[in-house]
């Protein structure tokens, strides 16, 4: 057991798990305060840009955050940051080279940003053990900082969204493009149904799911949810309980126009309509040419043009994502 990562259920639990194999809920155990996922299923759309600049913006406010690049096959998010690539990657870690997750964390010359590099050709450490991704996944809970920014690698691959399910924070980057749009909802929806698929295995409801979905389709989660109510009332109740947990943020990049902008509020509403579930939008960046030219000259934007507009968009993206932090703690304490 000690190799799994705490996973996200509401707490405490309404029932006890009806399967012997029991999550490992909130433990007293030193942890990394939040940790936030930046994906979206399609490449290019500024994943690594958006980590990197949402960590600088967190960090100059006295966050302290560690970025991660989580992007197992295509790391690059030293680069971003202007950094060669550093002596100490990921794949030290992944390959048991260094005892512990700190060994292996870069400072980026920003105060209070860290980086953990990527795993560099690496065929064992590009496609990690599940075991390997678990305990990859508990040291990063458990570091001792304020913010961990994971930045996910393209598509949906099981380790794509393993990563994206344990955060805090599951960040979709949606770029207002009609392809871009598909891929995030493709991305969104395999993240729900593997929570789905995670929750059935902890709470042992596989054979009940199994035989309501072989007895008809479902246009959404709520459908489904209120069809396993009428089979077991009390597994329908935790199951929407822990489903209402699912809940992505969502940040546009590359907005050019004002309905591009627009579009974040768009998706938040027809997530709601088709699936039944909320998601949180924190904001867009603008499509910024400060943003290829300071990769170009291999400097950070916020550090280089943090007059830019997308630079300044990353202000408000970063107040969102403290607000519902807030929220969420007031809830904790209460
Ligand atoms: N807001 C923006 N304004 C202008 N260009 C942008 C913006 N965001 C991203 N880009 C462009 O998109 C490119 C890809 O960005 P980035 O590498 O962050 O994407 P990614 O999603 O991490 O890609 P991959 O899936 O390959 O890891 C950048 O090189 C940059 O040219
Ligand atoms: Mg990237």
């Amino acid at each position: 057991m000690g190799d799994v990562p705490t996973l996200k259920l509401v707490r405490p639990p309404p029932a006890e798990p009806r399967s012997p194999a029991r999550p490992v809920l909130a433990r007293k155990v030193a942890r990394a305060r939040r940790v936030v996922s930046i994906g979206g299923g399609k490449g290019g759309i500024g994943k690594s840009l958006v980590s990197a600049n949402l960590g600088i913006e967190l960090a100059r406010r006295g966050k302290r955050v560690v970025l991660v690049d989580a992007d197992l096959g295509g790391a690059n998010l030293h680069t971003t940051l202007g950094l060669d690539v550093p002596k100490r990657t990921l794949s030290d870690f992944i390959e048991r080279k260094v005892a512990t997750i700190d060994d292996v964390v870069t400072p980026t010359g920003i105060q209070n940003l860290g980086l953990i590099s990527g795993a560099l050709d690496h065929l064992d450490a590009a496609n990690p053990r599940h075991a390997q991704k678990m305990r990859l996944l508990r040291h990063v809970q458990q570091m001792d900082v304020d913010y961990a920014i994971l930045d996910l690698g393209a598509g949906t691959h099981a380790n794509v969204l393993d990563f994206f399910l344990v955060s805090d924070h599951g960040v979709l980057v949606l770029v207002p493009e009609p392809t871009a749009v598909e891929n995030a909802y493709r991305f969104v929806k395999a993240a729900f149904w593997r929570r789905m698929r995670n929750i059935a295995q902890v709470y042992g409801y596989e054979g009940l799911l199994r035989s309501v979905m072989d007895g008809g389709t479902f246009r959404s989660p709520v459908e489904l949810v209120s069809t396993v109510s009428e089979r077991d009332p009390e597994a329908g109740a935790n199951l929407a309980r822990q489903l209402a947990t699912f809940r992505p943020r969502l940040v546009v990049n590359q907005a050019r126009t004002a309905q591009d902008a627009e579009i974040g509020r768009a998706v938040v509403a027809a997530w709601r309509k088709y699936f039944g579930l909320e998601m949180d939008y924190l904001g867009y960046i603008h499509y910024d040419d400060a943003m290829w030219r300071t990769l170009r000259a291999r400097k950070p934007l916020l550090v280089e043009r943090p007059d830019a507009p997308a630079a300044r968009a990353f202000a408000g993206v970063a107040d969102a994502l403290l607000a519902l932090d807030l929220v969420a703690e007031a809830g904790e304490n209460r």
